[in-house]
């Protein structure tokens, strides 16, 4: 069964200021899926606390929002058959350590003691998050 959805993408920092947005979009278009729009964005406080908010008072939140903040990333919003979960699939677990080979974050992620995650992309998690999310970074 065909189930066309959108997903909000992230290039994180790491990933523009490694030069790896290339790459990753290349990965994208070879699964498939469509680009419907797509931009370079230096988010703000304001911006991040709502996109993260659900990990308000958690650990990694303060270094996550610094992290985000510290330089430009890119933003599309990708439509495809089912891309929420398989965008997540191309991207692989959040630990790039232990992402699997092929995945962007098991080929492209480091996790060299770097005090900050540093794991290249986000993608939704579920449709709810995908309309919340398209919503913050495309409105
Ligand atoms: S949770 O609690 O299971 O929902 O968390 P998780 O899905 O593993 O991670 C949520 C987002 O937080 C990022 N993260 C971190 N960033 C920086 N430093 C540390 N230590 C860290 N730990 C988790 C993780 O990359 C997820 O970011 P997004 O943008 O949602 O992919």
């Amino acid at each position: 069964m065909t189930t066309i959805e959108e997903t909000l993408v992230l290039v994180k920092p790491d990933g523009v200021a490694r030069g790896l947005t290339g790459e990753i979009l290349r990965r994208i278009e070879a699964k498939g899926y469509a680009l419907v729009d797509i931009r370079l964005v230096q988010a703000d406080r304001e911006l991040l606390g709502k996109h993260y908010e659900e990990h308000v008072g958690k650990p990694f939140y303060e270094p996550l929002v610094s992290f985000m903040e510290s330089g430009p990333v890119v933003a599309i919003r990708l439509a495809g058959n089912r891309v929420i979960e398989g965008f997540r699939s191309l991207a692989g677990t959040t630990d790039p350590t232990t992402a699997a080979p092929g995945t962007i974050r098991g080929d492209l992620g480091r996790d060299w003691g770097l005090a900050v995650q540093q794991n290249l992309v986000h993608g939704s998690d579920s449709p709810e998050s995908a309309a919340r999310e398209l919503a913050l970074w495309f409105n």
